[in-house]
This record gives structure tokens, C-alpha cells and sequence, in this order.
């Protein structure tokens, strides 16, 4: 999966005379400032604790739907970039009736998203749940219900 993302560098200068200059400057990633840029000091100050951050992952089950079925959850939060590929397996097996919600924003910036399946009880043993994100390095998360 890939997602275009724009990086942009916002520089202020005022020049008000021929001996009086400021700067200011910001960046942007699309509509979201991420640096501020201070001329007097020559500092960039990072807004957000993020640049490239690593999912979490954990798992909830509830009962349904309907009669002897178990809805099992993989919560997968606090990523950055938007991109993620979450499915539940069994083995090396993707399990197709994996339902993945959408990609939602945390109030920081990074992201959370649910996917889940439904299956019988006592048929969830060696499900897992396995999440790839730009930040693992190839280095998915799998975690066994
Ligand atoms: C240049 O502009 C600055 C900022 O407006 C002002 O404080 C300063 O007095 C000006 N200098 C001259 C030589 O006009």
C-alpha cells in the first residue's frame, strides 16, 4: 500500500529596510504543521512526538454473531504513516473473512485501526493476527490468540 504524502517548507522573509531582515519558516505535512522554524535562535522545534512511530497491537474478542460464535478483534494504534496492512492468519494462511475498519486519527496525529473475524468458538486456536507497517522494517507483529 502506498499513500502519496506531501511535505512542504513554508519561508517567511520580511526584509523592512536595508538593514532590517526576519525570517520564519514551518513545515507541513499535508495540512498538519510539524516543525516550526526560529530565526532568532536558529532552532527547528518538532510539534509532534512522532516522525516515524510504530504501531501497538492487542487483541479483544465478544460474543457473536449469533448462536456459538466469537467476534475476535486486532487493535492495531498509534502508527505513523497512515499505511498499514493488518489480517488475521492461521499459519501463512490470510484468513479472508478479515473485516478492516477504518483507518481512524488519534488526537496525536498517528492512526488506529480495528480488523476483525467471526468464527466459531472453540475454532479461534492458531489465529493470529499479523500487522506490517513502514516502521517494523519487515519485521511484522504477530500476535496469537
Ligand atoms: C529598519 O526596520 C526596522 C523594523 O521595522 C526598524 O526597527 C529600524 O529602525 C529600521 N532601520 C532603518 C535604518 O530605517
Amino acid at each position: 500500500q502506498q499513500e502519496n504524502l506531501s511535505f512542504h517548507i513554508l519561508h517567511i522573509a520580511s526584509f523592512a529596510n536595508h538593514s532590517w531582515a526576519h525570517a520564519e519558516g514551518s513545515g507541513w505535512l499535508g495540512e498538519l504543521q510539524v516543525h516550526v522554524w526560529d530565526s532568532v535562535t536558529g532552532t527547528i522545534r518538532f510539534l509532534k512526538p512522532w516522525s516515524q512511530v510504530k504501531p501497538e497491537a492487542w487483541l479483544s474478542s465478544s460474543p457473536g454473531p449469533g448462536h456459538d460464535h466469537l467476534r475476535l478483534a486486532c487493535h492495531v494504534s498509534g502508527f505513523y504513516p497512515k499505511p498499514v496492512w493488518v489480517m488475521w492468519v492461521m499459519g501463512e494462511q490470510e484468513q479472508k473473512g478479515t473485516q478492516r475498519g477504518d483507518t481512524l486519527p488519534n488526537a496525536d496525529g498517528t492512526w488506529y485501526l480495528r480488523a476483525t473475524l467471526d468464527v466459531e468458538a472453540g475454532k479461534a486456536a492458531g489465529l493470529a493476527c499479523q500487522v506490517k507497517h513502514s516502521s517494523l522494517g519487515g519485521r511484522d507483529i504477530v500476535l496469537y490468540w
